[in-house]
C-alpha cells in the first residue's frame, strides 16, 4: 500500500478518499506525498520519494513552495473549502458591530442579586446595549471571492442592501458592483475578504477612513495587517467608526472599546477541517493516479479526461523552455499544457512510452 505521510491530525474522513489504496501514517521514510495543516516546513528534509504536498487549508506560508517547485514538486492548497465556515462567523460579526451583545454579556456576567435584584438590574442597564437592526442597512464588501460572494448572498437574505469591489471580479455575485469609492461613501457596514498583498497591506487607514460614513462598522475577517490599528483606534475614539470586529487579536486591540476581538475563530469548524481534508486528499489521489493538477499554489492546472496507455506529466522552468520544444511537434493522442508565472506542465497521454530529457525540465512524472 503507498503511504501519505501526516505532519498535522488530519480529519478521518480522508480515508473515503484513500480507501484501501493509500496509508495515512506519522512516519514513513517513502511517502508518495505529504498531508498537513499548518507543521511549518521551511528547514524541513523531505523524503526523496515525495511527488506532491497537500495543504488541507488555503493560505501556504508554512510551505516553501518556490523551492519545492523548482525541484518538481507539487503543492496543492484547498481554496474555498472553509468559505462557509468564514461567511457565518462574518454574519454573526454584523450583529456583534450592531447591539451590544459582547458589552451586554460581560455587564451580565457582573451582576449580583443584592438590594436590588439581577432583574431589576436587567431593566435598568439593558438600555446601554440596545443598539440598531441590519435590515435595510448597507453593506459594502471588498473582494468578491469565495468568502466575499457567500457573504454577499446572506446579507441579500436578511434584507440589507449589498455592493461590493473587486478589482478582478468577474462571474456573478448578489453584490451589486461599485468603485471603491463609492463603496467607502455608502457603505453603513464594511467587510473585507482581500488576501495579504502589498496592495491590501494598511489598506484600511486615516486617509480611507476619512472617505466612509460617520458611524461606520468595520468588519475584518482577512487578515489583521490589512488595518492599520493606531489608526482605526484613533477614529473609534472620534465616533467616526462606530465598531471594529476582527478575528486578529494584538495587544494594541484587546480591551480596546468598541473593538470585539475573536481568536481567529473564521474557519475553525469541525466542518471546515473536514471539507479541507476531503478536498485536498482528493486532489493528491488525482495527481498521483492520473496526473492531474488542480488547485497548485506552484504549478498551472493541467488534466485529462480518458484512458492512454502511456502518460507523462512534464513539469518545467518556463523562463528556460516552451511547451512546444518540448513536445517537439511530435504528435500525441492528448496534451493538456498550461504556464504559469515561470512554472509550465504538460500532461500527455501517449501510445507509446516516450522519454522526455531537455534542459529546463524540472521533473517527469509517469503514468
Ligand atoms: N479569518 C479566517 O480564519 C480566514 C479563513 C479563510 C480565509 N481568510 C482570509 O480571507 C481571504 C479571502 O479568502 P477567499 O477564500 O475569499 O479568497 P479568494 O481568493 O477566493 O478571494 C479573494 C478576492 O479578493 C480579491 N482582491 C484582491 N485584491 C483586492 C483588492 N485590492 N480589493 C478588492 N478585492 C481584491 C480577489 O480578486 C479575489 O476575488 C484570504 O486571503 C484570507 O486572508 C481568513
Amino acid at each position: 500500500m503507498k503511504e501519505i505521510l501526516k505532519l498535522n491530525e488530519i480529519s478521518p474522513l480522508v480515508k473515503n478518499v484513500f480507501l484501501d489504496k493509500y496509508d495515512m501514517v506519522a512516519e514513513s521514510a517513502n511517502p508518495e506525498a505529504i498531508i498537513l495543516r499548518s507543521f511549518k516546513m521551511h528547514g524541513y528534509t523531505l523524503p526523496q520519494s515525495v511527488k506532491c504536498i497537500g495543504r488541507a487549508g488555503a493560505g501556504t506560508n508554512n510551505i516553501p513552495c518556490e523551492e519545492y517547485g523548482d525541484n518538481g514538486i507539487v503543492v496543492f492548497n484547498t481554496p474555498g473549502a472553509n468559505a462557509n465556515a468564514v461567511k457565518e462567523l462574518v454574519v454573526s460579526a454584523l450583529f456583534l458591530a450592531s447591539r451590544g451583545i459582547c458589552e451586554g454579556n460581560a455587564w451580565a456576567n457582573t451582576l449580583v442579586d443584592g438590594e436590588k435584584t439581577i432583574a431589576e438590574q436587567v431593566e435598568k442597564g439593558k438600555k446601554n446595549f440596545g443598539g440598531n437592526e441590519i435590515l435595510g442597512k448597507t453593506l459594502g464588501i471588498f473582494g468578491l471571492g469565495a468568502i466575499g460572494r457567500k457573504v454577499a448572498a446572506a446579507a441579500k437574505d436578511l434584507g440589507m442592501k449589498v455592493v461590493g469591489y473587486d478589482p478582478f471580479y468577474n462571474g456573478e455575485c448578489e453584490a451589486e458592483i461599485v468603485s471603491q469609492e463609492e463603496l467607502y461613501k455608502v457603505s453603513d457596514y464594511i467587510t473585507f475578504h482581500v488576501p495579504l498583498l502589498d496592495t491590501t497591506r494598511g489598506m484600511v487607514n486615516a486617509s480611507t477612513i476619512a472617505t466612509m460614513k460617520d458611524g461606520v462598522k468595520i468588519l475584518n475577517f482577512s487578515r489583521g495587517e490589512i488595518v492599520n490599528n493606531a489608526d482605526i483606534l484613533s477614529a473609534i475614539k472620534q465616533g467616526k467608526v462606530a465598531k471594529y470586529v476582527n478575528d486578529f487579536p494584538c495587544a494594541e486591540l484587546i480591551n480596546q472599546k468598541n473593538v470585539v476581538c475573536l481568536p481567529h475563530l473564521g474557519a475553525s469548524t469541525e466542518e471546515a477541517e473536514d471539507n479541507c481534508a476531503v478536498m485536498v486528499a482528493e486532489q493528491i489521489v488525482d495527481f498521483i493516479e492520473n496526473g492531474n493538477i488542480k488547485n497548485s499554489v506552484n504549478y498551472p492546472n493541467v488534466s485529462l479526461d480518458g484512458k492512454f496507455n502511456y502518460k507523462a506529466l512534464i513539469l518545467f522552468n518556463a523562463d528556460k523552455i516552451s511547451a512546444s520544444d518540448i513536445l517537439d511537434d511530435k504528435e500525441y493522442e492528448a496534451v493538456s499544457s498550461a504556464v504559469r508565472k515561470n512554472k509550465g506542465a504538460i500532461l500527455v497521454g501517449m501510445e507509446k512510452d516516450t522519454d522526455f530529457n531537455k534542459e529546463g525540465i524540472l521533473k517527469v512524472y509517469k503514468f
